[in-house]
């Protein structure tokens, strides 16, 4: 069986934990968006493990893990992650491979992240990781990109490296008045990773497409998520790679016919890291709660994570766009103990009541939410491991997102470890 997971939310959504449960029943696990923006968090036998690029699928001994070409990878994080996981004692050689079209992030494109955030007016950054993720896909899409492939051939690589970093250097000097970057160290420090990298490279469609025939299960990892989709988020505060459902076809090669089943995540509450912005945002002294119960510090930046109440208008946004089949509802132990739980069932926007999501910024920066009140539970959950074990206000607080949701709930989760988990 062959199943795409989608954060349904702004991210974070706790799909690495998902991943980590979902890997045992899969052969392959896929990355096909995003890059070492992402943070994937999983507990594992006492350990925290947090992969930015590696799917989370590794931690599983003797699972195949891909970078698809929708992946854009910065080779020094890459080796860093392959490095520490080596550390912990976890073999990656022979059980990772990454697309020869996936391209390449360059020094060239963090700079320009960093210097782009930098220079803009209040208001206007978005609040990027400054990985270098968005210029390296405008590159990809200009058609100056590099791709992994094209340092199988160095002089092809030096004559294009040279011809891309000519037009960046003259963006940087004229635009930001920063300094040129010297080709000489970019092209050694990418040629000292050449061999490696060529290493792990693959034909990844095809490898896929010969896993689907030989009847592999195949799981799509999503990074990212739905309202941070460059088409269907909250534009222009995305990132700038498909992060719904469409970016796994594109971004893996594979074709949707091969495709049973995709999975929506979400947590029983609402975060966003970074700038844009956000209807069901709690009050200061109830996010400060939160955000220190939930840990909802970024994996990736350490930021704060701004959180709010669920919002079943993005998710069913999110179930539209992903045609979710079922849903995974991550860290409801964390609301645990609040008097009362709100879910915005709807927007009222200048004055008019809507039940969908406005696509245009300016109107949904105005969406003033409109809340159902539910009465919480006082109960610790994090010992729960059955439905009919949860507090009666905690499966009716469920049972309401569900029907929002109009999809049904398959997976709870109590608490980080993987055994912290409700199977429905
Ligand atoms: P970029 O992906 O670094 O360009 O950042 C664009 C926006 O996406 C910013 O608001 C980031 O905070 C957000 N973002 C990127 N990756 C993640 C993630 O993995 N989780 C949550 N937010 C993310
Ligand atoms: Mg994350």
């Amino acid at each position: 069986m062959n199943r795409i997971l989608i954060g349904a939310q702004w991210g974070d959504e706790g799909k690495g934990k998902v991943i980590d449960l979902l890997a045992r029943k899969s052969d392959v696990i896929v990355r096909y968006q995003g890059g070492n923006n992402a943070g994937h968090t999983i507990k594992f036998n006492d350990q925290k493990f947090v992969l930015h690029l590696i799917p989370s699928g590794i931690l599983h001994p003797g699972k195949i893990c891909v970078i698809g070409n929708g992946v854009v990878i910065d080779p020094e994080a890459l080796f860093d992650e392959v490095a520490l996981l080596e550390k912990a004692g976890i073999k990656v050689r022979g059980r990772l491979f990454v697309s020869d079209q996936a391209h390449l992030i360059f020094p060239y494109h963090k700079l320009m992240d960093q210097l782009k955030e930098e220079s803009c007016k209040k208001g206007k950054a978005i609040g990027t990781t400054k990985r270098g993720i968005g210029p390296c896909y405008a590159d990809k899409m200009a058609r100056v990109g590099i791709r992994v492939g094209d340092l199988k051939s160095l002089p092809y690589f030096k004559d294009r490296l040279t011809y891309v970093l000519k037009e960046r250097n003259e963006f940087l000097v004229k635009i930001h008045h920063a300094r040129p970057l010297p080709f000489k160290k970019i092209f050694d420090h990418f040629n000292q990773y050449r061999a490696r990298l060529l290493g792990f490279a693959l034909d990844t469609p095809k490898y896929l497409y010969d896993a689907t025939k030989a009847r592999k299960d195949i799981l799509f990892e999503g990074a990212q998520g739905t309202l941070l989709d460059v088409d269907h988020g909250t534009y222009p505060f995305v990132t700038s790679s498909n992060a719904t459902v469409g970016g796994a076809i594109t971004g893996s090669g594979i074709s949707p016919t091969f495709i049973d089943r995709v999975i929506g995540v979400t947590k029983a509450y609402t975060t966003r890291v970074g700038e844009g912005p956000f209807p069901t945002q709690f009050p200061p002294k109830l996010m400060k709660l939160i955000q220190t119960k939930g840990e909802e510090f970024g994996a990736t930046t350490g930021r704060a994570r701004r959180c709010g109440w669920f919002d079943a208008v993005i998710g069913r946004h999110a179930v539209r766009i992903n045609g979710l089949d079922e849903l995974a509802i991550m860290k409801l132990d964390i609301l645990s103990g609040l008097p009362e739980l709100k879910i915005a069932t709807a927007y009222r926007v200048n004055g008019k009541l809507t039940k969908d999501y406005p696509h245009a910024i300016f109107e949904f920066s105005k969406a003033r939410p409109v809340y159902e009140t539910w009465k919480g539970w006082q109960e610790d959950i994090t010992h729960v491991r059955r439905w009919s074990q949860l507090p009666l206000n905690a499966r009716r607080y469920l049972k309401r997102v569900e029907a929002l949701m109009e999809t049904p709930i398959k997976i709870v989760s109590v608490g980080s470890k993987r055994n912290q988990t409700i199977f429905l």
